[in-house]
């Protein structure tokens, strides 16, 4: 069965000379699957992480910071505003992801994509294969938080939302501009009408 990375690469093979930013390696899963894309198309290949993995792999077409990937000034003398593909996949709290995705958002080329990890709780939630309250939670707000975005961006991006496996959030982008601040959404979910149409189990009146 084709993997949740197998379907993002899919989705970018056919880019020559590919220009990657990858925030996140650990034990370089997704690190290598980039390297060998970037050896196909003439690409390369630049990878952040808070802890040192620059020996995950040896490549020409690999470029290793060791550095938060919020410390934009070390970040920034190595990237150019021609990014073909993000992918975020470092720190999963839902301000973290917000405030990267703002500040490399901007490096993206016009039509490329941001892809941002772990945003289905599903396998997480209660009785789940992976059943742990906390990524239930993390996943879930940072699932929000990125509804938040784009509820003020819709002009500025497209988003999709791929759920297999702890799923991925996919965002193209459509214009230039710098991107609206996100803001909460105002549901109406926990409003007097809809507890009283929960309590008396009736349909919604238009
Ligand atoms: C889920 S792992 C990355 C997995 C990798 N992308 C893969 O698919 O094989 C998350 C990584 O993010 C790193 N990390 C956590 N906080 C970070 C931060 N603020 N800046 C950069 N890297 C961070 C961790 O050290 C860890 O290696």
């Amino acid at each position: 069965m084709e993997t949740k990375l197998d379907y993002i690469i899919n989705r970018i093979k056919h880019i020559k000379k590919i220009q990657i930013l990858e925030l996140g390696v650990r034990y370089g899963v997704s690190t290598k699957k980039f390297i060998e894309l970037c050896d196909s198309n003439d690409g390369f290949l630049i990878s952040v992480d808070i802890k040192d993995f620059s020996n995950v792999i040896k490549s020409d077409r690999w470029k290793f910071i060791n550095s938060s990937d919020d410390n934009f000034e070390e970040v920034d003398k190595f990237i150019t505003k021609d990014l073909d593909f993000i992918f975020i996949d470092s720190l999963h709290w839902p301000d973290h992801v917000e405030k990267v995705f703002y500040h490399y958002y901007d490096f993206l080329k016009k039509g490329s994509i941001c892809v941002i990890d772990d945003v289905s709780w599903l396998p997480y939630s209660k009785n789940q294969e992976r059943d742990k309250e906390f990524s239930e939670y993390i996943n879930r707000s940072t699932f929000y938080k990125i509804l938040e975005i784009y509820n003020q961006n819709q002009k500025n991006f497209d988003l999709e939302f791929y759920f297999r496996d702890s799923g991925y959030a996919i965002i193209t982008k459509n214009e230039e501009n710098f991107l609206n601040k996100s803001k909460k959404i105002k549901s109406r979910e926990f409003g007097i009408k809809n507890l009283l149409r929960k309590i008396y189990k009736r349909k919604p009146i238009n």
